[in-house]
């Protein structure tokens, strides 16, 4: 699968033959597009942590290429290299719990993003997989790190592709939802970022629009700005004008029940770090705000996530664990005094019952009649 993407909009560069990999510095977008080379996984958790790269589909794949690059590094290869010179036929044991701290590691870079975890998540399966098939298998051939480097790498690159398909196909089910009964052409508002820079292409929310777009029923994008980090004005506000899409406005995140109230706006779409079985959906900060004045307005709420979003071992909202990020990301953007006190959460949980719907690439969680969102029964069906 190709990422037909503009390559301005390409959130990272890996390279399979390397393996290499380049992650956008989102930090430095619009003024300046700067690739980080990520060749092991303290610049992958570093990229991660210090939200060089965000968004939950991006988080989850450069934590996941970052190991795999990370694997055949000149430092991991030493330490594999001496882990077989000490244990020689018995390294198979060792190397897996090598290569598992270096999950572990991954998984303390940020904690709200379920797609993080389920990556790794994925990759450990993978990993004891190739593990297990080598300890029963005795030829020279099945050299258990050569079996479990090439597990990871391959797991990885298969979620690199995944990522893309599932992107698009969130796209196609947002967009027949949201034109089903629309007679004109349609109004989206947004917050955040989750377009192709929060993925590896394409985007989830900022990809419904896309679709949108690509069906000719595309009449207006709005983008708040979305303090505090802005990734509404910094990097939706970017796409939408590289890819010089309709109607393109940035709006401060306060304004947006003023121009509800005005009237024309036909839904409003966001993406999710993380969706409980109760269909309540932590996204970024400001989200279950804005949820709050579409409802006002009675303006449809849709989110669009990959199926990896869903967390169904949680049963609701107050469970989800809330980043709170660092006071100086809310000082250094404002104009506050240094010293003033900050409560500053990089994340809220917008209730069930303020959403029309879950759109992911398997289709699309609607509330029952009595307005309850069973991501359980959907999660149950289609895994
Ligand atoms: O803190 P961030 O920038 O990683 O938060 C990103 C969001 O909340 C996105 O809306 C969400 O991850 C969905 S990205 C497709």
């Amino acid at each position: 699968m190709t990422d037909s993407s503009p390559s301005s909009l390409r959130s990272l560069i890996y390279d399979p033959s390397g393996p290499s990999l380049k992650v956008l510095d989102q930090l430095k977008v619009p003024a300046e597009k700067a690739y980080i080379d990520v060749t092991d996984i303290q610049t992958a958790w570093s990229v991660i942590r210090n939200m060089q790269i965000r968004g939950a589909p991006l988080i989850a794949i450069v934590a996941s290429l970052g190991l795999a690059v990370d694997l055949v590094s000149p430092a991991s290869t030493m330490d594999l290299d001496s882990m077989i010179s000490m244990h020689g036929d018995r390294h198979g044991p060792v190397i897996l719990s090598y290569i598992q701290g270096k999950i572990d590691y991954l998984e303390t870079s940020r904690p709200t993003a379920v797609n993080l975890f389920n990556a790794l998540s994925e990759l450990r399966q993978a990993l004891l997989h190739a593990h297990d098939e080598t300890s029963t298998t005795k030829t020279s051939t099945d050299s258990p790190r050569e079996r479990m480097v090439q597990a990871v790498m391959k797991h990885a690159e298969f979620m690199l592709e995944r990522d893309m398909k599932d992107c698009q196909r969130i796209g196609q089910h947002g967009a027949d939802e949201i034109l089903r009964d629309a007679v004109n052409k349609v109004t989206i508002l947004t917050i955040c970022n989750t377009g192709a820079l929060a993925c590896s292409a394409y985007g989830t929310a900022l990809g419904v629009v896309r679709a949108v777009r690509e069906r000719g029923q595309l009449k207006s994008i709005i983008a708040l700005e979305t303090r505090p980090y802005n990734q509404g004005s910094r990097l939706t506000a970017f796409e939408i004008v590289e890819e010089d899409m309709p109607g393109g406005i940035l709006i401060c995140d306060s304004m947006a029940a003023a121009l509800m109230k005005k009237g024309g706006v036909d839904a409003v779409v966001v993406g999710a770090d993380r969706v409980c079985a109760n269909g309540d959906t932590a996204n970024k900060i400001g989200t279950y705000s804005l949820a709050l004045v579409a409802a006002a307005h009675d303006v449809p709420v849709y989110v669009a996530a990959p199926f990896t979003t869903l967390d169904v071992s949680l049963t609701h909202g107050d469970q989800i664990v809330i980043e709170e990020r660092p006071g100086d990301e809310l000082i250094s953007t404002s104009q506050a005094p240094s010293s003033i006190a900050v409560w500053n959460p990089a994340f809220d949980v917008t209730p069930a019952r303020y959403l029309a719907g879950i759109i992911t690439e398997k289709g699309v969680i609607r509330p029952t009649v009595d307005g309850v969102m069973d991501v359980a029964s959907f999660v149950a069906r289609h895994q």
